[in-house]
């Protein structure tokens, strides 16, 4: 049969380069004489129909775009049975004979279910949270480390001119990717992460030797998916310490601006593998970058992988702050 159409969306939390994946995946399917067609705020868009043409013009000029130009959602309809069955309803009738997903983790298990369901499929990481086993960077996940660099930049500056703590909230539910990179490359005094309970009298005794031994100002670094929320840490540590403590949340900044030269080379190089793959008859998979070296699983076998290493880059933070 072959693949003569294909399909595209962005699902899920946007991340800056997913439009750099668009590009690639359009123009290569371009290059290769397969019809694409964008879809448009991801399985909403696949629901509703909003499906539309594209050529290699329609992804002029955004490369350097953070965002997505197919737009985005987090699909409750798509979970049920009514949703489901007008999504691949939707793909029969516009002849979509292999569909490309850019997404985070619920957007690939949402892709796996379609796969179940006889649809062919490619997944491509996209989202700032580095929470996909199968890859070693996500799409969006650099820029977004960047981004609170910056503003930890900032922060400092400030901090030690009030000899203050500042406590500062980055994104990342179930992953503390964003908060190690972040805290590790800007030199944080703690960090905190979903993934390790840390004791707060013990964070608090880093704080108190940090000043005694001359520290007149502290970063502490939390992921919003750590242990107790971040206006209780405030409250706890300038209790027990009695620094004067601030805080921060980043929040969506994180999530735009214009991608990084690392994002938007991960999303060209992955995005052209997706639309290779379906050419060459290699279906259903979750492709990823492992050592710099372009990889691809079963999409059900790299949904299963668990991610390791962040507990060796946090006992190195761990040293490093002191
Ligand atoms: O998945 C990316 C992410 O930015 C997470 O870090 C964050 O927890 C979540 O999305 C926020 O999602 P929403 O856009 O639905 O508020």
């Amino acid at each position: 049969m072959g693949i003569n159409r294909i399909g595209v969306l962005t699902s899920g939390g946007d991340a800056p380069g997913m439009n750099a994946a668009i590009r690639a995946v359009v123009r290569t399917a371009v290059y290769y004489g397969i019809e694409v067609y964008g879809i448009e705020r991801g399985y909403e868009g696949l629901i509703a129909g909003e499906f539309r043409q594209m050529n290699a013009r329609s992804v002029s000029d955004i490369i350097h775009r953070g965002g997505t130009i197919l737009k985005s959602a987090r699909s409750e309809a798509f979970m049920t049975k009514t949703g489901f069955d007008a999504a691949l309803n939707m793909l029969e009738c516009y002849h979509i004979d292999g569909l490309i997903v850019i997404g985070g983790n619920g957007s690939l298990t949402g892709a796996l279910e379609l796969i179940k369901a006889g649809v062919i499929i490619e997944g491509l990481p996209g989202t700032i949270d580095n929470d996909l086993p199968f890859t070693d960077y996500t799409i969006g996940f650099d820029t977004a480390v960047n981004t609170v660099l910056a503003a930890i930049g900032n922060i400092r500056d400030t901090s030690a001119a009030f000899d203050r703590s500042t406590i500062i909230e980055v994104m990342g539910r179930n992953c503390g990717d964003i908060a190690i990179y972040t805290g590790l490359t800007g030199g944080a005094e703690i960090i905190l992460i979903p993934e390790k309970k840390s004791d707060i009298n013990e964070v608090c005794r880093r704080l108190i030797d940090g000043r005694n031994s001359g520290k007149t100002s502290s970063i502490i670094i939390k992921a919003e998916g750590f242990d107790i929320s971040t206006a209780e840490l405030e409250r706890i540590i300038e209790e027990k310490t009695g620094l004067d403590v601030k805080t921060v949340v980043l929040g969506y900044i994180q999530r735009g601006g214009s991608p990084t030269a690392r994002d938007r080379m991960i999303a060209s190089v992955l995005g052209n593998k997706a639309v290779t793959l379906l050419r060459d008859g290699i279906y259903n998979k979750a492709i990823g970058m492992q050592s710099g070296s372009i990889v691809y699983y079963d999409l059900a076998e790299a949904l299963a992988m668990t991610k390791t290493g962040i507990e060796d880059l946090n006992s190195i933070a761990f040293i490093l702050g002191q």
